[in-house]
This record gives structure tokens, C-alpha cells and sequence, in this order.
């Protein structure tokens, strides 16, 4: 039997996105094979499509991208212990990192998540890498607390509307960045709007709140790090995880990706400093290699939270696996609002 799935067939932009038809993926012994659903499209797959993101810097092509997909058990390798709980037919969700833009992949049977029935698989997938790093942003990293007063950069990105979605449950008083245009996104989400472009937002959120805010949520890198940690009243924290700036044109220069690593050495000596102002760096691969049981439990409280309809993603377009290339230029152009999700079996 055949699969399809979509390569990078050498480092570069989207036209180096190809799709073959291989023979069908057998699983390994502790293996479990997923013919997936839906496959989430990110900015961290365009940072690995172009050599850059530090997941592909060991990374040979051809390869395939997909940090997130949702699909349904297939096969079950033969070492698959018979106490384990899947089943053939049981929906699952997982962070691969690679190989999401399949239509069958086999992972380890202790990488996967059950999916409560019912949920939109589109929805559900978005949940993995935007909602569980916005998530554990505001409980593992900033540890935040009802009422507190933050900042989100990058407010109407994938990562930014989850984070004011998840903050609103807590009753945050919440302030996030974004082009004019998508203003209206922002206060739609509880989050008071502040045009980055025309304004200097140190300045705004100072004026608009008098002593800053109590966490900043940052995934634009570079010198943004610098002027959040200006917006940190006492007790604040900063907590980084992007190179959302790093992108021009819809290409990433290599220059800036440097930059943001001497930005961020600079940043974190700010530690030093006992202001009690905080710098924390925040990576969910990371994360989830260091406290798999975190990552686990906090999917399984957002696909409940999903379930209730207490949280609703916003879905910018549905595409099919062979219009991989054409989901990066959409999201290339800076303009999406929501997460891309690829279709890969219907
Ligand atoms: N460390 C981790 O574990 C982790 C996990 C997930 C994502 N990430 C990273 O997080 C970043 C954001 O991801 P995403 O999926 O949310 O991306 P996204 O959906 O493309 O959103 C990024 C947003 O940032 C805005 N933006 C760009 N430059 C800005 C600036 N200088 N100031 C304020 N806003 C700006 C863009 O829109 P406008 O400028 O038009 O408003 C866009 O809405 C990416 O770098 C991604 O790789 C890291």
C-alpha cells in the first residue's frame, strides 16, 4: 500500500517542498502507526524548511516537516505492551516535531495523547503546539496568578490570540501588541490593542498602566527582549520563546537569528541584577524531553477545555497535504490570523 507525504527536498524556501508516494510506514516493535487527520503548519516549520530553527541544525534533507498533528491509530507494533491503552481506531494527538505533513507516520506509543471524541480534529490539533506553549507560558514559566497585569507581544498570532483566550479564564488584565489591522482581533479577545508600528510600546504600556505589567509573553526575539523587560513592574517576569522578527520579506535573515542569540545572552545577564525582575526562556520541545508527564497533563486539560467550549481556536484555513507549500506562502505573507492546519486524509 501507498502514503503520501511532503518533503523538504533541500533547505530553502517554499518552492523546496515536494510530495512523494512511498511505500505505506511499517511501525518499529514500540511503535505505533497514525494515520493523521490533520497536521498543524507553524512558523517553527519554516524556520527548520529554511536549516535554521535549532531542531534541524543536525537535520539532512530530505526530510519532513509537522511539529503537531492529531490523527487515528492504525497498527500497533508487535512490542506495543498489551496493558498499554491504545487500540486500533483511538484518536490520538502528538508533538513529532518532524514528520507531521504525512499521511501515516509511526512514533513511539508514549508519545501520544488520547483526544477526547467529538472534537473537530482541525481544533484539536491547534491545541498541541500554540495552546500548550501559551498554557505552560503562563503556568510553568510565569506561574501566573488571577488578576495579574501581562503583555503579549505578537497578540494576534497563533501563539498570542491562545495566550489572551487562556488569560481571559484567569481574569487577566491583558494588553497585547499588534499591526492596526488586527486590532480588532485583540479587543474581540479581551486584550487591549497597542499598534507596534506607530507607537513605542514601552512608552504605551507605561502610560497606560503606570508602573508596567507583571509578565510579558515575547516571541519576537531580538531587541524586542531588551524593551519588554522595560515594561516589568516589580516582581515582574519576562518570559521569551520566539524569533517572530527574525522573519523579512517571509524569509528569515541569518544575520538577525544571530542577533537574537547575543540578544538573548544579554538579556539573561539581566538575572543577575536582584531587582526581582525575572528573564526565563521558554522552549516546549525542551520542556516536554525534561517533564514528558507537564506536557501530557496540560494538552488533556486544554482538549477539556475545548470540549466545554471555554476555549475556541481560530482557524485561518484548512489545506490539503499536497498544498503544503502553498500554506507556508499564506503564512510567509505576515497576514494570517489563527493556525493553518494541513488535511491530511479526509
Ligand atoms: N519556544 C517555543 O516553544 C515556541 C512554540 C511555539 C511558537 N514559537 C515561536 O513563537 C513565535 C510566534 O509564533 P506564532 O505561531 O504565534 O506565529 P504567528 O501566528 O505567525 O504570529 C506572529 C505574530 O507576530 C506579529 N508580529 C510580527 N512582528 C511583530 C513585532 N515586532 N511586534 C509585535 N508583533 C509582531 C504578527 O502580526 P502583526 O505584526 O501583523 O500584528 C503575527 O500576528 C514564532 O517565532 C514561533 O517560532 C516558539
Amino acid at each position: 500500500m501507498k502514503s503520501k507525504r511532503v518533503i523538504v527536498y533541500k533547505f530553502g524556501g517554499a518552492e523546496n517542498l515536494r510530495l512523494i508516494e512511498e511505500v505505506i510506514p511499517e511501525p518499529c516493535a514500540d511503535e505505533v502507526r497514525v494515520k493523521i487527520l490533520t497536521a498543524g503548519v507553524s512558523l517553527a516549520d519554516i524556520l527548520m524548511r529554511e536549516g535554521v530553527h535549532p531542531e534541524s541544525l543536525f537535520k539532512r534533507t530530505p526530510f519532513s516537516l509537522g511539529w503537531d498533528i492529531v490523527g487515528i491509530v492504525d497498527k500497533l507494533g508487535n512490542k506495543v505492551p498489551s496493558t498499554n491503552r491504545w487500540r486500533i481506531g483511538d484518536i490520538v494527538a502528538a508533538l513529532p516535531i518532524v514528520g507531521g505533513y504525512a499521511e501515516y507516520l509511526c512514533l513511539p506509543y508514549n508519545q501520544l495523547v488520547s483526544v477526547p471524541s467529538g472534537l473537530d480534529s482541525v481544533e484539536a490539533v491547534s491545541m498541541i503546539l500554540n495552546y500548550t506553549t501559551a498554557y505552560q507560558m503562563l503556568h510553568r514559566s510565569a506561574r501566573i496568578k488571577s488578576g495579574e497585569r501581562i503583555l503579549v507581544h505578537g497578540a494576534a498570532g497563533g501563539v498570542g490570540t491562545a495566550l489572551l483566550q487562556l488569560g481571559k479564564l484567569m481574569g487577566l488584565d491583558m494588553y497585547g501588541t499588534c499591526s492596526r489591522n488586527k486590532e480588532k482581533v485583540v479587543s474581540a479577545l479581551c486584550g487591549k490593542p497597542i499598534d507596534y508600528k506607530s507607537s513605542n510600546f514601552v512608552q504605551e504600556v507605561l502610560r497606560l498602566t503606570g508602573d508596567g505589567v507583571d509578565a510579558v509573553f515575547d516571541g519576537i526575539g531580538t531587541k524586542s527582549l531588551l524593551r519588554s523587560y522595560k515594561t516589568l513592574r516589580k516582581g515582574g517576569r519576562l518570559v521569551g520563546y520566539g524569533f517572530g522578527s527574525t522573519l523579512k520579506d517571509g524569509h528569515h535573515q541569518g544575520y538577525q537569528i544571530l542577533s537574537n542569540v547575543l540578544n538573548w545572552a544579554n538579556v539573561l545577564t539581566l538575572n543577575l541584577i536582584p531587582n526581582s525582575r525575572k528573564v526565563i526562556p521558554y522552549s516546549i520541545q525542551t520542556l516536554k524531553r525534561r517533564k514528558p508527564n507537564w506536557f501530557r497533563e496540560d494538552l488533556n486539560l486544554l482538549f477539556n477545555l475545548l470540549v466545554q467550549d471555554k476555549i475556541k481556536p481560530i482557524i485561518a484555513a484548512r489545506i490539503p497535504l499536497n498544498e503544503a507549500a502553498k500554506a507556508h506562502e499564506l503564512l510567509e505573507k505576515g497576514s494570517v490570523i489563527g493556525k493553518i492546519v494541513l488535511i491530511c486524509n479526509l
